[in-house]
């Protein structure tokens, strides 16, 4: 019998155990560049997120903590996947089917991203699938977990592929008609995290359009154009460049873009995210109709994460792609409805290059 020597791809390793007693892993992804990436069962979490630059120097570029405890406590939502709702629902309720539902209020009147114990606060179960470098988490939210109606089977799978893609995609089913909007909280930072803030990093987004929000961050049920305003991103921008026109206090970006959506359906570029320093370059694409661009404006310094280092303000930014924040409560937004019989599938990539690679490419789609 010849030995066979398969390559393992994923490794699993014990992260800790929740005060309930419930243990938590880690698997981490290796492609065959050696790019990295380390997913908890707690929130179904991306802890680490190791990168090359333009010389191939990995660093990594996911904000997050070294150990499970400060997961446990943390309000910041670092890495994990957001759910049911993610974003803000106002004042922590809306109507369905001519019945009004009370959601958990953890933000001021409103429920954010969830509520008191989101998907981010649950150990997830975990299939690991060998071989083809994915790791897929599931959960049972129960009927009026959090005030939300029905059971909902959620879950998420992340692959690392070859191409230094994280591709994310999520699936949801219920039992009774519900809202659902699930998405991943990382907080990028292309130079390394930790090492600085993200002003310097340059965005394009593929959005006209964006919803603008109240001083709570509610949607005002508008649609705007990104034109003339610090939101407008069509050509790309540094980050810095517009912080106190964004405004918010403390200023900066908390925004949902309107994302031109594909009409087949499929993920399409969103955004392009370029740190001018180390040549990372990252890419979003996704099927969902909007995108949070949260440029970390709450980070005070207070949070201690992996390597002992604060992140201050700025220190990362999330790109939360989405359905509309309060759509439950909006006629005019896209509907997060879903209801018994039908599949939530939505998928969300997040491509990883280098600024010489990404110039290759440019050259490569104009010969095509
Ligand atoms: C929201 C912010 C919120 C943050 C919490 C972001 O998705 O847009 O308003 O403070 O999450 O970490």
């Amino acid at each position: 019998m010849t030995a066979m020597t398969t390559k393992t791809k994923i490794k699993t390793a014990p992260f800790g155990i929740t005060p309930d007693g419930e243990p938590v892993e880690l698997h981490t992804l290796t492609n065959n560049s050696g790019m990295q990436l380390s997913l908890s069962s707690y929130g179904a979490t991306i802890t680490r997120l190791l990168v090359p630059d333009r010389d191939g120097k990995l660093a990594d570029v996911a904000l997050g903590f070294d150990s499970l405890s400060p997961y446990l406590t943390s309000k910041i939502y670092l890495g994990c996947t957001v759910g049911r709702f993610a974003n803000r629902i106002a004042q922590g309720r809306f109507t369905l089917n001519g019945k009004t539902f009370r959601l958990a209020r953890n933000d001021g009147t409103n429920s954010l991203h969830g509520g008191l114990k989101g998907f981010d606060k649950r150990v997830w179960k975990t299939r690991v699938m060998p071989g083809q470098t994915s790791v897929r988490f599931s959960l049972r939210s129960p009927d009026g977990e959090e005030g939300y109606p029905g059971n909902l089977d959620a879950s998420v799978t992340f692959t690392l592929t070859d191409s230094n893609e994280v591709r994310i995609s999520y699936q949801a089913k219920t039992d009774r008609p519900t809202v659902v909007s699930l998405t991943n909280h990382t907080y990028f930072n292309l130079t390394g995290a930790g090492r600085g803030d993200i002003l310097n990093h340059v965005l394009c987004v593929r959005a006209d359009r964006y919803t603008p929000a109240d001083e709570r961050l509610i949607p005002t049920g508008k649609i705007l154009p990104v034109a003339g305003s610090a939101l407008d991103f069509r050509k790309p921008a540094p980050v810095g460049a517009r912080l106190r026109q964004a405004g918010g206090d403390p200023a900066g970006y908390d925004h949902n873009f309107v994302l031109k959506t594909s009409a087949s359906g499929k993920p399409s570029l969103a955004a392009t995210l370029t740190e001018p320093g180390s040549g990372r370059v990252m890419k979003v694409f996704t099927d969902q109709p909007g995108m949070q661009f949260y440029s970390g404006n709450f980070l005070d310094g207070k949070t201690v994460g992996k390597g002992a280092k604060a992140y201050q303000r700025h220190a990362g930014l999330c790109l939360e792609t989405q359905r509309f924040p309060d759509a439950p409560n909006q006629s005019r937004f896209p509907s997060a409805v879903l209801r018994p019989g039908e599949t939530y599938r939505t998928t969300t990539i997040f491509k990883f290059l280098s600024l010489p690679q990404a110039r290759n490419n440019k050259n490569k789609r104009r010969n095509d």
